[in-house]
């Protein structure tokens, strides 16, 4: 069992390699976009207020976050947690280190995945995702085989992300280059930074990936 991070900019393929380990290694994977994607649709007023940090790619704040993810933590599960997405500061960087010790747990890699800027635009404005079953695509890179049906549950609710416009984008980068690429540092003082490069082919990134995960 381990535990890791998947770490690095909007686009990078974070949420794409998440859901291959879940379904290869049985871990699981707790991405804070997706909570808070899910609480926006609640319709409650702290869902709305979320719902126009986000499509302005903005940073929602840290209490709303760690307390999504101290409530999914109670103990290890599956094949280990994969952080997608969090943490993205300093802040939630300590509270995910304290609640791991809590829970009787170790993080065992932190995985930067790296990407050049010019890139995530066209990853970004490319992708889209099944509404019922989270399964990610892209345009170019990653099209359904059937056009408008979701190759893994048939579905034909296929969705853009509010902030996948270039306005959003821009801030979203300027977030994560503000806020979260200091945990490059963090975790690499800890001796828990690994590196792998994120514009490769998916297959590739994925090997790479999991040689880091049989050496942790
Ligand atoms: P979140 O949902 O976490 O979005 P993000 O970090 O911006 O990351 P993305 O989901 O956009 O990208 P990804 O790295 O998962 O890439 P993907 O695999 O989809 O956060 C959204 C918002 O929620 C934030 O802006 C913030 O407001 C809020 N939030 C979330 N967590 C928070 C936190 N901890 N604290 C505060 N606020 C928080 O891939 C992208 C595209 O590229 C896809 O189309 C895919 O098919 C394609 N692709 C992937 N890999 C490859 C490859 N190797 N080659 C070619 N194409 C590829």
């Amino acid at each position: 069992m381990v535990n890791i991070i998947l770490l690095g900019p909007p686009g990078a393929g974070k949420g794409t390699q998440a859901k291959r380990l879940v379904d290869e290694r049985n871990m699981v994977q707790l991405s804070t976009g997706d909570m808070l994607r899910e609480a926006k649709t609640s319709g409650t007023e702290m869902g709305n207020r979320v719902a126009e940090v986000m499509a302005r790619g903005e940073l929602v704040t840290d209490e709303i976050v760690i307390g999504l993810i101290e409530e999914k933590i109670t103990g290890p599960a599956g094949g280990g947690f994969i952080f997608d997405g969090f943490p993205r500061t300093l802040k939630q960087a300590d509270a995910l280190g304290a609640l791991l010790t809590r829970t009787g747990q170790t993080l065992d890699a932190v995985i930067e995945m790296q990407v050049d800027d010019a890139a995530l635009v066209a990853r970004i404005t490319g992708r889209f995702t099944c509404g019922t079953c989270g399964e990610v695509y892209h345009e170019v890179t990653k099209p359904t085989k059937a056009v408008g049906v979701c190759d893994v549950c048939g579905s034909t609710d296929l969705r853009k992300r509010a902030d996948d416009n270039e306005d959003a984008l821009k801030q979203r980068l300027m977030e994560y280059y503000k806020k979260t690429s200091p945990l490059i540092g963090y975790y690499f003082a800890k001796n828990q930074l690994s590196s792998v490069d994120g514009l490769a082919e998916m297959d590739t990134v994925s090997d790479a990936i999991a040689s880091v995960l049989d050496k942790a």
